[in-house]
């Protein structure tokens, strides 16, 4: 696997709920010397990305910057680093991409936040996008994150050449779009304070969540150029553990708190949204949880030690605290 550099200081690494330790700890302890030296790769390149703009207007580049440099655990660009690691490549092969997935992410979370949406005012730990630079710039803030990811991605043609980019990207587009995180997002508004049924809530926490962890790690191996069966399994992976991610994240909005999470709380329930704890209950909904990640972990079976980190992030997404 690649030497990574450390290049700048990070937030608080990925962390395990106390009463789930158990037997993972060991999990945990891989997973963090993994993604450590990675995560503060990204966070420099973020940062590097994210000033070569600067200039006019001033708000709009402090309002991109505030909303992807706080304190994110990066697990999508992650995801693609590794997604090219396991095909031959490194992270720094496939940085501009893996940094892209990130603005993507990080322009959902502020829309996410606006009042017309989840009418959140905490994310990552203090005010919210909207909150800090008010409604417009917010809005305005994840546009330009979004375009800036794609000129990341065409920046990424000068690493891998046109026709893995031009792959990757339409993955992308996919991924975002109305069969992938927006259309996620618009089916989760429209649950709102409706009985609702697993199939929908199957249907919006894979699409919220799973499209862009599938495209991660997809993007990243066809990048490096992996053999399509590969890049399908790793995309079988991504939306598993995604779909486990946003029900573990349902189950800490009701169990953790504000301080913990840097986020709010019990806000899902105010706001009539359809979750797993208020269809199944928390005990069947961490149960569902498990059943995905052991779907997950089915999928890469047949790849060899390379894609253990896939195996310790699994045990991460059942079982984080954050
Ligand atoms: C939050 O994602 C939105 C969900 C899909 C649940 P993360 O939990 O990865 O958020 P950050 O990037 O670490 O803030
Ligand atoms: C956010 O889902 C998903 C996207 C932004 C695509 P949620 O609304 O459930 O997540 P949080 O709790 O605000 O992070
Ligand atoms: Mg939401
Ligand atoms: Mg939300």
């Amino acid at each position: 696997m690649s030497q990574i550099v450390d290049m700048s200081p990070d937030s608080a690494p990925l962390s395990f709920r106390p009463d789930y330790l158990g037997h993972r700890r060991s999990d945990e302890l891989k997973l963090v010397s993994y993604t450590e030296p990675r995560r503060r790769r990204i966070n420099h390149a973020l940062q590097q990305y994210l000033s070569e703009s600067g200039g006019r207007p001033k708000a709009l580049h402090e309002a991109m910057q505030y909303a992807v440099l706080g304190d994110g655990k990066r697990v999508r660009p992650v995801l693609c680093g590794l997604g090219a690691e396991i095909c031959g490549s490194k992270l720094d092969d496939v940085l501009p991409a893996a940094c892209a997935l990130e603005l993507i992410h990080a322009f959902s979370l502020v829309h996410d936040d606006l009042p017309a949406i989840d009418n959140d005012d905490l994310r990552r730990g203090r005010p919210s996008c909207h909150v800090k630079f008010g409604q417009a710039l917010a809005i305005l803030a994840g546009d330009a994150l979004f375009s800036r990811a794609f000129e990341l991605l065409v920046q990424q043609r000068q690493q891998s050449g046109p026709a893995p980019t031009m792959d990757a990207l339409q993955i992308i587009t996919e991924a975002t779009g109305t069969d992938g995180m927006v259309g996620g997002q618009v089916e989760d508004i429209c649950a709102e304070n409706k009985e609702g049924d697993l199939e929908t809530l199957e249907f919006i926490h894979s699409r919220k969540a799973g499209s862009l962890m599938r495209a991660s790690l997809m993007v990243g191996a066809t990048l490096a150029q992996g053999d399509p069966a590969t890049v399908e399994l790793l995309g079988k992976y991504g939306w598993a553990i995604g779909h486990a991610f946003q029900i573990v994240d349902d189950i800490l909005g009701e169990t953790s708190d504000p301080v913990s999470l840097g986020k709010p709380t019990l806000n899902d329930r105010t706001r009539g949204k359809l979750t797993y704890p208020r269809l199944v209950g928390l005990e069947r909904s961490q149960q569902i949880a498990e059943e995905k990640i052991t779907e997950a972990t089915n999928a890469v079976t047949t790849l060899g030690a390379e894609a253990d980190p896939l195996r310790w992030m699994a045990s991460y997404v059942l079982a984080r605290s954050k």
